[in-house]
């Protein structure tokens, strides 16, 4: 009889999933944790999630909900008060008008993601994706069969533009994905921008898919814009998916949103019954209460973002004068996003040889930008205490000091 480790090694996994690769920013958040467990005094700042707790009364609300009973399965689309809330929230916020009928719960932000890609994509269908780009879309366009074309940003200061959207749609292209602010660049598409590049693919029956979880984090918060409030003939091309993830610190949660035309979300619908059937009934529950709670959820969000707005004013010119690092203040989101090419050459390699020495000699841990399609980078995030952040920038700086050779 075979032992189970060969069995595990001749698994026959199927076409669709042995194409995908596996988080690498969830892999250098691991490594962190191992190094922990050894004994070292480790700063993590590969960190996706805010450091701060959910908000009380959102926490409340969950056990209203449990207390009231909300236990047992909700429609596959989410409770229509769950819908309501956020039709009230974004007119009210952003002067947005859609219906309850063009919102899914879902299972966080991803699922969202996930929803839209896997009811539109087919093998063969091009999809535009802005590069550097979150890990997670292009292994949901592998997972879809269809082929990632990227969109290289650099030259334009890793903001998307209008003209390279027209510059790169083929008659194959059937969606673009576009996250804004941005993860891992923290760079913003701006309002008038973000209309015109709806407006190239809508005129080329392209749809765009907008990854809004870091919506309410932009400095300042007027630069943000939603793709929920743009006019109607060019919505119905347009999915937005929403997380409650980032913005009221509910990442353990598990719950998001999309906002597209009915038809889309019907097919979406449809999908999610036959896999999670909807997030977590009392969650839900919350969720809307803390919608409905327009003033409470607000100032819950302005306290964090004026807490990333002082960490990021002390952390990037910190990382902007540190020897070997190029950096950019970032409008949105909360990471930094450093230039590292200038130290790449025979000692190291790659950023990935750069995060090591970080790791290794700094006992600091951050993510490399390969992942992100961004290689010689490296993605700092301050969603962690000033004084972690002070610390890890002291580290880093002895670190260059005592092993970088002179020649680089
Ligand atoms: C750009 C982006 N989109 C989506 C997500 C997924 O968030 P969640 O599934 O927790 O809502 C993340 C999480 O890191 C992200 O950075």
């Amino acid at each position: 009889m075979k032992s189970s480790n060969a069995a595990a090694e001749n698994f026959p996994v199927s076409r669709n999933v042995a194409r995908m690769k596996m988080s690498s920013t969830l892999k250098a958040g691991q490594t962190a944790g191992l190094l922990r467990e050894r004994g070292f005094d480790v700063i993590d700042l590969t960190l996706g999630e805010p450091d701060f707790p959910t908000p009380e009364f959102i926490k409340e609300y969950a056990w209203e909900g449990l207390q009231k009973g909300l236990t047992k399965y909700t429609p596959t689309a989410g409770l229509k008060t769950f819908q309501e809330s956020i039709v009230e929230f974004y007119a009210k916020e952003f002067g947005a008008h859609f219906s309850p009928q063009q919102i899914v719960a879902t299972d966080g932000g991803k699922q969202a993601l996930f929803n839209a890609c896997c009811t539109l994509l087919n093998p063969g269908d091009e999809v535009l994706i802005p590069q550097p780009y979150w890990v997670t879309f292009p292994e949901i366009v592998k997972f879809c069969g269809a082929t990632s074309v990227f969109i290289e940003t650099e030259t334009s200061d890793f903001i998307l533009t209008a003209e390279q959207v027209q510059d790169s749609i083929t008659d194959k292209t059937k969606l673009l994905i576009i996250n804004s602010p941005n993860n891992p660049t923290g760079r913003v598409i701006h309002k008038n921008e973000l209309i015109k590049i709806v407006e190239i693919c809508a005129e080329r029956n392209v749809y765009v898919l907008t990854d809004e979880c870091y919506l309410f984090f932009a400095y300042p918060p007027s630069e943000v814009f939603t793709s929920a409030s743009l006019p109607e003939d060019l919505r119905r091309f347009v999915c937005v998916a929403g997380s409650f993830s980032k913005t009221y610190a509910m990442t353990g949660w598990r719950i998001g949103y999309t906002i597209a035309n009915e038809e889309w979300t019907g097919q979406m619908t449809k999908l999610q019954s036959h896999s999670t059937s909807h997030p977590t009934s009392f969650v839900q529950y919350a969720c809307a209460r803390a919608m409905e709670n327009h003033a409470a959820s607000k100032a819950a969000v302005n306290l964090m973002l004026a807490e990333y707005k002082r960490r990021k004013d002390w952390l990037i010119p910190a990382l902007q004068q540190t020897r070997n690092f190029k950096c950019q203040m970032p409008e949105g989101a909360f990471y930094a996003f450093v230039d590292v090419r200038e130290m790449l050459g025979e000692q190291f390699k790659t950023s990935a040889d750069v995060a090591e020495l970080l790791l290794n000699e700094a006992h600091t841990v951050v993510t490399d930008g390969e992942g992100f399609g961004a290689d010689g980078f490296l993605r700092i995030s301050y969603a962690t205490s000033l004084e972690n952040l002070q610390t890890a920038v002291e580290r880093i700086r002895k670190v260059f000091e005592t092993t970088i050779k002179e020649a680089v």
